[in-house]
């Protein structure tokens, strides 16, 4: 949800600015802009569209400062224009911001600044702020960077909400400003320049050495050197952390599209993620957490508690809780969760899934929890995001850094990593063991069997090629089926734009069947045993009503004809997902690349929702 870079060194900032944004616009991309200090004063060029806009104006070749702001935008307030775009500046035009997140009490901060006779010309909440810090920087003693401090600081205690905020101003030439609370910021260290990045992998060719800032932490960055305060201005003492991840890991590589490569990339992600946490003949290794039998007793209930993707991931474990442990699971969508006052108590787990550990309603209802007196346990793939430090435990899937918008090896590495999670709980209650042993050894052969799939992708590529003009189409699944469902039809809709819905298969007929007419396609996901025959006869009733249909399947179909069958390998309903999403990731990407759209950066969407 935006993205923001920074640089302060010696080289020209503009090119280096550019190349960051252009690595963060999976974060939005309705407009860019960047701002850099030059000898006569601060220069910004921005305008709606993408960050290659930039260079089509003719301006920013006169650009030759070395100290810079820059933004790519994922509009919340005020429509994606030219003068919504970022950075902003205050009416004197002394100081520039870009900004990520959203300033709740806009409204009344640009009441208040209007009567102190501040003017606004964008739609925007971002532009309080420039104005807000010029407010008080005017009532300071002082241009020193202390009162420039000291004015920051007041503007940002008066802002509500969420932010992640870069800001130039005239008086300091070589140095820039940074602040953030419940938006991701990153700082990079590098040699005689130092760099700002709402992510990692943004600036990952330039430094592997980052500081990470936590809520309401300053950074005053120079060429030379980078100072740390908190937000009464007390220095704070911070050491980088060396970031091992190879470069290559944010490239596109041989691939056309990050989706490709990261669908690709899957067997690695799971065997990553595995590590040494199974193995066939020990106990699950789970060393983040130190549950004993006696607590694992002791739970009332469990919570997981994700968006999007991440609560598709989190429905697939229920079966192995239940289950296996014979604990009360329940999968809430965060936005819905924080809101209606779950039944959270002391005995309650709550574990809490996102892929950024960036994603505002999932930190609320993580905040929630933790406020009724719940244990917690962050999954998270970025290491030091916002929920891994709100949380008790947190455990990190190691699928790497994932760029395009739709969520592939995320999403598998999420379900790997809480299967080890229940197969952990059910040997310390001590439960299960022949399943739990089963399934060791399933999902350390997950990889070879992702790979076998990979192998040969022709025949989903030709149904592509058949359904991509579609308007329609329906996913149905039973049992935990219906859960990969869900994931198939919510990535066939956020990349090709076709209309897309999921059913529980014995679902369909009380209602959407009515919608099942001549060429509309419908997929079924069959893997339980004990399930297929159900959804055979599910699927037989939408071919009589002239449906195309696609199955994905581990099971031996005899006697029944489908438009398209793929075959995946044959692992227990508990780790199936893993398997069978594949297909219909790549049947949603091959229909978006007939259809010629931008499979990487979806219209309308971004990758990391840091609003509500
Ligand atoms: C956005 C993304 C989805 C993702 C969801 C949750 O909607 O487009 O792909 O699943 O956010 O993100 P998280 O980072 O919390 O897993």
């Amino acid at each position: 949800m935006c993205g923001i870079v920074g640089y302060v060194g010696k080289k020209k900032a503009e090119p280096i600015l550019i190349n960051g944004l252009l690595r963060l616009e999976y974060r939005g991309y309705d407009s860019a802009g960047i701002a850099t200090m030059e000898k006569d004063g601060i220069k910004t060029i921005k305008n709606k569209g993408r960050v290659a806009g930039l260079l089509d104006i003719p301006e920013i070749s006169n650009l030759e400062g070395t100290m810079g702001i820059a933004h790519t935008r994922w509009a919340t307030h005020g429509k994606p224009t030219d003068i919504n775009s970022h950075p902003h500046m205050d009416n004197k035009k002394t100081t520039a911001v870009v900004h990520n997140g959203i300033i709740e009490n806009y409204v009344e901060l640009k009441k208040f600044l209007t009567d102190n006779g501040y003017e606004f010309l964008s739609q925007t909440d971002t532009e309080v702020i420039p104005n807000l810090i010029n407010y008080y920087y005017e009532k300071e003693s002082g241009k020193t960077e202390n009162s420039f401090l000291s004015a920051m600081s007041k503007a940002v205690k008066d802002l509500k909400g969420s932010f992640a905020i870069e800001v130039l101003n005239q008086d300091f030439k070589d140095k820039m400003f940074v602040i953030r609370k419940d938006s991701p910021l990153v700082i990079g260290k590098g040699d005689s320049e130092n760099y700002i990045s709402s992510d990692i992998p943004a600036i990952l060719s330039f430094t592997k050495d980052f500081y990470l800032l936590d809520d309401y932490e300053f950074a005053v960055l120079s060429k030379d050197n980078i100072d740390f305060y908190d937000l009464n201005l007390n220095k704070v003492s911070k050491s980088p952390k060396n970031i091992t991840w190879d470069m290559s890991a944010a490239e596109k590589g041989n691939f056309d599209d990050f989706m490709l490569k990261e669908i690709y990339e899957q067997p690695k992600a799971i065997r990553e993620t595995i590590g040494a946490r199974v193995s066939k003949d020990s106990k699950i290794v789970l060393d983040e957490l130190d549950f004993t039998k006696e607590y694992l007793e002791s739970i009332d209930r469990i919570y997981i508690v994700a968006c999007g993707t991440a609560m598709h991931a989190g429905l697939t474990v229920r079966k192995i809780l239940e289950g296996f442990c014979k604990i009360p699971t329940e999968i809430d969508i965060a936005s819905e969760f924080r809101y209606r006052d779950p039944l959270v108590t002391k005995n309650t787990l709550c574990i809490f899934i996102s892929q950024s550990g960036e994603t505002a309603d999932t930190i609320a209802a993580l905040k929630l929890a933790r406020s009724k007196g719940a244990k917690t346990i962050a999954i998270s793939n970025v290491i030091g995001s916002s929920i891994t430090n709100e949380a008790d435990y947190s455990l990190y899937t190691h699928a790497g850094p994932e760029i395009a918008v739709a969520s592939t090896k995320a999403y598998t590495s999420q379900i790997t990593l809480l299967a080890i999670l229940g197969m952990y709980f059910a040997e310390t209650l001590g439960v299960a063991k022949e399943e739990v042993d089963k399934l060791k050894e399933e999902i350390l052969e997950i990889p070879g069997k992702i790979e076998d799939i990979l192998k040969d992708t022709s025949k989903i590529k030709t149904f592509a090629n058949r359904i991509y003009q579609e308007k329609n189409a329906f996913y149905i699944g039973r049992g935990i089926d219906s859960c990969v469902a869900m994931e198939g039809a919510l990535k066939l809709k956020e990349i090709s734009y076709i209309h897309s819905e999921s059913y529980p298969a014995g679902e369909l007929k009380h209602g959407s069947i009515a919608l099942i007419e001549n060429g509309v396609t419908v997929v079924g996901i069959m893997t339980d045993p004990d399930l297929t025959h159900k959804t055979i006869s599910n699927l037989q009733e939408v071919i009589t009503r002239g449906a195309k249909t696609f199955v994905v399947t581990n099971q031996d179909l005899e006697n029944v004809t489908f438009d398209e069958v793929i075959r995946v390998g044959k692992v227990s309903p508990y780790l199936s997902p893993v398997l069978s999403v594949i297909p219909l990731q790549l049947l949603a990407y091959y229909i978006s690349k007939e259809k010629g759209l931008d499979v990487d950066k979806p219209r309308n969407l971004a990758k990391s929702v840091t609003v509500e």
